[in-house]
């Protein structure tokens, strides 16, 4: 997922050596989606992670909660295993064989997803999705999953409008993802449609509050550029449970479809709403993107091209766009694990302490039992373990543009 790559080494390590020590585990801050609807939430998720996989569209797409819990797995894992299914759908069950091309070879269905802006990606065996709600079974295929969530929104949520506060859980395993989890949620609105109760603005305020109220849990703050910003519905209750805006990054979005002659520059700069994180704008696909399958990595391509050829966002090209968003929450995590190693040292040290003592206790007998070899390693791993989070605690928090 975009740079959030970077992390995995450190992250997965701080986890191992918590774990070995016996310590809670450690987990990075939940990060939510808040804005109104068709303000192009779930488009930015699925940009950050890099897949294809969540509904998305004008009108009431998302109708519950999405977590998305993200769960890095060694490359070989014995938790991936070849899959029968996989095997078929990698094997051409949805290839489109494309014959007649390169010098008259018949191009692999790889070499066709390689060469094509389709949004459609190769399943791999090292990377699939799990519904809480059926467990035991994986899916490969992405486009599976979006399906999936659609079935699975009208099932509790039924097929007119209608929300439902019942999350629906999904795991996605992949050797390329940071252990996070991301919740995607229903839009903001304030005129019930469909099956819609009277009261739906304030049932989805209280939905989202759920998740955002929690001091860990980085708020993305969604805007579209095209409504003016005191009216952001997303700022409003961004501020309630964080009045210092000091854990919501502000995204501005559908900068492309802003009145010609307008821009963004003093929003994206902070001069108008004060986020310590600051402002990133972005640029999603469009609805017309989506019907023609646009690829994630076009439209981030395509997104880095805009930016630096407007006229006036060009000057801070470096700070707009998806990927710098991506390298801002980044940062962002890298602060929050440097913020938990006092905390997480101490503990250590108290540990160390205690298998001191225990090894004094042994006395001066020079035999090694299992027991006190046990301490031993104890007391390596933590030595080990110190030395380890020095080493991240001393890491600059730059990140370069
Ligand atoms: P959500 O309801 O907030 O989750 O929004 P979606 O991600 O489902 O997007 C709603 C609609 O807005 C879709 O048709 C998207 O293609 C479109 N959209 C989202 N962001 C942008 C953007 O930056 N530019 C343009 N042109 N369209 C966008
Ligand atoms: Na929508
Ligand atoms: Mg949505």
């Amino acid at each position: 997922m975009a740079s959030l790559e970077d992390l995995i080494p450190t992250v997965n390590k701080l986890q191992d050596v918590m774990y070995d020590a016996g310590i809670d585990t450690f987990d990075l801050p939940i990060l939510a989606v808040v804005g109104s609807q068709s303000s192009g939430k779930s488009s930015i998720l699925e940009t950050l992670v890099g897949k294809d996989f969540l509904p998305r569209g004008t009108g009431i797409v998302t109708r519950r909660p999405l977590v998305l819990q993200l769960n890095n797995i060694a490359p070989d894992s014995p938790l991936i295993k070849e899959d029968p299914s996989l095997s078929a759908s990698v094997n051409g069950k949805d290839g489109q064989s494309e014959a007649g091309e390169n010098g008259g070879h018949e191009l692999t269905l790889e070499d066709h997803l390689r060469k094509n802006t389709n949004s459609y990606q190769a399943p791999t065996a090292d990377e699939w999705g799990e519904f809480l709600h059926l467990p035991g079974r994986r899916f490969y295929d992405f486009r599976e999953i979006r399906k999936e969530i659609e079935n699975e929104t009208a099932r509790i949520a039924g097929k007119n409008k209608g929300i439902s506060k019942v999350p629906i859980n999904l795991k996605v395993y992949s050797p390329r993802v940071l252990n996070l989890t991301l919740v995607d949620l229903p839009g903001i609105t304030k005129v019930p449609i469909g099956e819609q109760p009277p009261d739906i603005e304030k049932q989805i305020k209280n939905l989202i509050l759920e998740y955002v109220a929690t001091p860990s849990c980085i708020i993305l703050a969604v805007s579209p550029a095209n409504v003016d910003l005191v009216n952001s519905e997303s700022l409003k209750l961004a501020r309630e449970v964080d009045p210092l805006g000091k854990r919501t990054i502000g995204v501005i979005t559908k900068l492309d479809l802003m009145d010609s002659g307008t821009n963004a520059l003093d929003i994206l700069s902070g001069k108008l709403y004060p986020l310590k994180l600051g402002f990133v704008g972005v640029v999603n696909r469009s609805q017309q993107d989506i019907q023609l399958n646009k690829s994630v990595e076009e439209a981030l391509d395509n997104e880095e091209e805009y930016f630096n050829r407007h006229p006036v966002y060009r000057t801070i090209s470096n700070r707009c766009g998806t990927r710098y968003l991506a390298k801002l929450l980044n940062r962002t995590l890298m602060t929050h694990i440097r913020d938990k190693l006092p905390d997480i040292k101490a503990r250590l040290n108290t540990l160390i302490g205690q298998t001191e003592q225990e090894l004094a206790s042994f006395g001066d007998t020079g035999l090694i039992t299992n027991e006190n070899r046990a301490g031993l390693v104890l007391q390596l791993m933590n030595k080990y373990a110190t030395n380890f989070i020095s080493s991240i605690d001393g890491t600059s928090s730059d990140i370069s543009t």
